[in-house]
């Protein structure tokens, strides 16, 4: 053995001094306290160009290592701010997320102890925390005793795990067909092209004018793909769509998916949790009736990113799809009721997300995680009332969940089409842009619509008041101008 491989420099170069890694990991907490105690008065997003960023940035790989503070202060500086702030209280685009402080000190927990999270084997302790976790996830959604899961990258992985068990279930069809709402959430989508199922075999459901399924047009496509020699293995209902928040008729489409011998998965990425809300649990009747639901804990369950879940009524399903057991991991059994979560989905090895969760769970209580969901659905309904109030405004959809769907009417509603879609575009960059809130458009009924998304436990009502005197604010001026044009 030669001086260099005792441990000796350089290879001792990537290990830090105790001391350094306290005073580094102490900055880096101080940055993230003081970016939460600031947030209200930041943007709720910046961006910037290639060109902006490239000199500041990019760079070939440095032959010697360099002074952490140096580095952390140009993350901070030069990185960070060059985003959307999602845990902003006016970032109301897209899906928000605004992680509690327990679940991103358990994140840090994680990367430090670095658990392999696969098998029982290599990690018995955080592996119980997963089966606890997902037995109160079961609880919550009135699955039978024995339902289990997964937990995911997110709510794409989660809708990949589900078609593929779906798939494998039904004996894999080569001529497979599967059924979901117009509206679904593009990742199934994409799932399914992953699974090998081409786009001519995926049907897109017709909805009504909220959003939901039109269970009749589902029957129908399935008697004329069965009609036509294909073979229906896959019905996909949503707890809340990512435009509107609409809620399917779960129940209802349970009963089909029952009556025709189909997979019953519920996409609930979005609104799986506001179960948890009393109001809103009757409308999700029926998704304890699913095979399989995703939930995305990384959205309203306040957790940071990449916790996503696949929850399955018969998690022996979900290991039949997925489960090889290799000689190299034979060490690694230790009968059926210690879980190898690499049995349940394409990742051997996985990191401790349970433990975001369990912290989270453990640290402010179910009571404090529940009435953080009701107060978002409240605001949100507050939000939808004062676009009622002002005569600038018009609703496109019914607030459903935390989402509300509108636009400015321009021309004192006179005007339509391409010009008012174009008009509602200007006052959306005008707002993003400003920084003052960050919100996303999508298309309803073949116009544009505004949307806001309510979730994060920092958004009051004022702070979505402002937003919306704003947007009427900007709209009258620019209406005012393109009037002169
Ligand atoms: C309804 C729905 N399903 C699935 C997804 C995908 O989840 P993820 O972004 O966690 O992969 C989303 C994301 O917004 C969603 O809203």
């Amino acid at each position: 053995m030669t001086d260099q491989t005792m441990g000796e420099a350089p290879f001792g170069a990537l290990l830090e001094d105790p001391e350094e890694m306290r005073r580094s990991g102490y900055e880096v907490v101080d940055a993230i306290v003081e970016r939460w105690a600031n947030l209200p008065e930041g943007p709720a997003w910046q961006g910037a160009t290639r060109d902006h960023l490239q000199p500041l940035l990019h760079g070939p790989a440095p032959e010697e290592g360099r002074d952490l503070e140096g580095l952390l202060n140009t993350i901070i500086r030069d990185v960070m701010p060059y985003a959307g702030r999602i845990d902003h209280p006016r970032f109301l685009a897209f899906i928000p997320s605004s992680p509690t402080w327990a679940s991103v000190l358990a994140s840090f927990l994680i990367a430090g102890y670095n658990v392999f999270q696969g098998t029982w084997l290599e990690s018995s302790g955080p592996s119980q925390i997963e089966v606890t976790v997902l037995d109160w996830f079961r609880e919550w959604l009135r699955y039978p005793a024995g339902g289990s899961g997964v937990l995911t990258s997110g709510g794409s992985a989660a809708n990949l795990l589900a078609i593929v068990t779906a798939r494998e279930t039904a004996g894999n069809p080569e001529r497979g067909t599967l059924y979901l709402s117009g509206q679904a959430h593009g990742s199934l989508e994409r799932a399914a092209r992953v699974a090998g199922i081409p786009s001519e075999r995926i049907r897109p459901v017709e909805a009504d004018e909220v959003g939901r399924i039109v269970p009749a047009a589902l029957r129908a496509a399935i008697s004329r793909d069965r009609a036509g020699g294909l073979e229906p293995f896959l019905v996909v209902g949503n707890a809340g769509t990512t435009n509107t928040g609409a809620i399917d008729p779960l129940a209802e489409l349970a009963d089909i998916a029952r009556g025709e011998g189909l997979w019953y998965h519920v996409d609930g990425a979005y609104g799986g949790f506001a179960i948890l809300d009393p109001g809103v649990r009757p409308l999700m009747a029926g998704l304890e009736r699913s095979d399989s639901v995703t939930l995305d804990p990384h959205k309203w369950f306040y957790q940071p990113y990449e916790t996503g879940c696949l929850m399955v009524r018969d998690p022996a399903l979900l290991e039949r799809a997925f489960r090889i057991a290799p000689d190299y991991l034979q060490d690694a059994e230790w009968g059926p009721r210690h879980v190898n979560f690499c049995d349940r989905g394409v990742q051997l090895t996985r990191i401790f997300r349970a433990l975001r969760v369990w912290l989270s769970v453990q640290r402010y209580g179910m009571a404090a995680h529940r009435a953080a969901i009701s107060r978002a659905i409240a605001l949100a309904r507050g939000a939808e009332s004062r676009i009622r109030e002002l005569p600038e405004l018009e609703l496109l959809a019914p607030q459903s969940l935390g989402i509300v769907c509108f636009r400015y009417r321009g021309g004192g509603g006179a005007l339509a089409g391409e010009e008012l879609d174009d008009l509602n575009r200007r006052i959306q960059d005008e707002i993003v842009n400003s920084g003052f809130a960050m919100m996303s458009s999508t298309r309803l009924r073949g116009h544009l619509s505004l949307r806001f998304c309510v979730l994060n436990v920092r958004t009051t009502a004022e702070d979505l008041a402002r937003v919306l005197d704003r947007i009427a604010a900007v709209g009258r001026r620019l209406d005012i101008q393109r009037s002169k044009l």
